[in-house]
């Protein structure tokens, strides 16, 4: 099997950003007001274990009312984008999602988009070789800061395809910036096809943050023991809870990392003072009506021509053109 992948031959860009300075953010972070520790952190080995392993919980119900869409409305997913395009999707990771669509869609290029380099190499090299007819052009890029497309697109459609609703973990005005940076990357005639999770009963969102198991327990606990394996620190995780809830002012799940107690924390030279019952704020998933995401999508520069949701209305899939 692995002999058969290094056979694949797929184009590899690799425009890795210099590494994070986990030190300095995560100092940062914690010296705030109130703490934080970006959510992009929680992605190290153990982690994406446990977010595959969250995917799949019974009460997270996002991914598979994701795909359940995906594979119900390929077809008409795909009469909107048109054979032929070039399909580029940023933070690809495994490359699960876009299966469901290619047979329909039939791109004439897919660029899949991660920066973690090694994941990014053998997904996109599996890819090719269960889709012989697919040319499969892989960059290694933090997908966020503009960057150039890796192949001439000469005249074909540029299609972002962006599931699983991470639009939802970037604040707001965030959200509408990153959008508008990906309308400059599809050009005029370029679409998206994105991923939205929706606002719904607070209480299908606290399970679905709140699995019975704890993945997402350790999943958010993972952070700590992270610092305290890559900076030495001295984190005492069990002074530490997952918190869960939903922000129904702000539309937004919240997760935290609630204090048990007193407890400081040595990092680098410093000491850190954490008091019983503070937080330190981990990650916001921002929930969304379709009218409401589609005026965010409009301000970016897209206009709204589709969207596909569950017979339940949990999530939403959007196809927008460029305005
Ligand atoms: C990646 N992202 C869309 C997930 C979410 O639902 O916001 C991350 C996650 N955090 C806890 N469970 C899943």
């Amino acid at each position: 099997m692995k002999a058969a992948l290094q056979e694949v031959d797929i184009a590899f860009h690799d425009f890795h950003p210099p590494e994070d300075d986990f030190y300095a953010e995560v100092i940062e972070g914690l010296k705030g007001s109130p703490p934080t520790i970006s959510p992009k952190f929680f992605y190290d080995q153990q982690g994406s274990r446990l977010f595959d392993a969250i995917c799949a919980c019974h009460e997270y119900y996002p991914t598979r009312t994701e795909s359940k869409i995906l594979r119900d409305r390929r077809e008409a997913i795909a009469q909107h984008v048109g054979e032929g395009c070039v399909l580029i999707e940023p933070g690809a990771g495994s490359t699960e999602k876009v299966r469901l669509l290619l047979d329909a869609l039939r791109p004439r290029t897919f660029i899949p988009m991660d920066i973690s380099r090694e994941h990014l190499r053998l997904a996109a090299q599996g890819l090719a070789e269960d889709y012989p007819w697919l040319d499969v052009c892989a960059a290694c890029v933090d997908f966020t800061a503009p960057i150039p497309l890796p192949v001439d697109p000469d005249g074909a459609r540029k299609v972002v395809f962006f599931p699983g609703s991470s639009i939802g973990n970037f604040e707001p005005q965030a959200a509408e910036d990153f959008l508008a940076h990906l309308r400059d990357m599809v050009g005029e005639q370029g679409g998206l096809i994105i991923g939205v999770d929706l606002k719904k009963d607070a209480e299908v969102l606290r399970a679905a943050y709140n699995d019975r198991l704890g993945i997402t327990a350790a999943f958010n606990l993972n952070l700590l023991h992270r610092i305290n394996r890559e900076l030495a620190a001295d984190f005492d995780v069990t002074a530490f809870a997952h918190d869960a809830f939903y922000n129904d002012e702000l539309g937004r799940v919240e997760m935290h990392l609630r204090c048990q107690r007193d407890t400081d924390v040595r990092i680098g030279g410093e000491t850190l003072r954490f008091a019983r019952d503070s937080s330190i704020h981990t990650e916001n998933s921002y929930k969304y009506h379709v009218e409401e995401f589609q005026q965010l999508a409009a301000r970016a520069g897209f206009r709204p021509r589709d969207c596909w949701t569950d017979e339940d209305g949990l999530f939403s899939v959007h196809y927008f053109e460029a305005a």
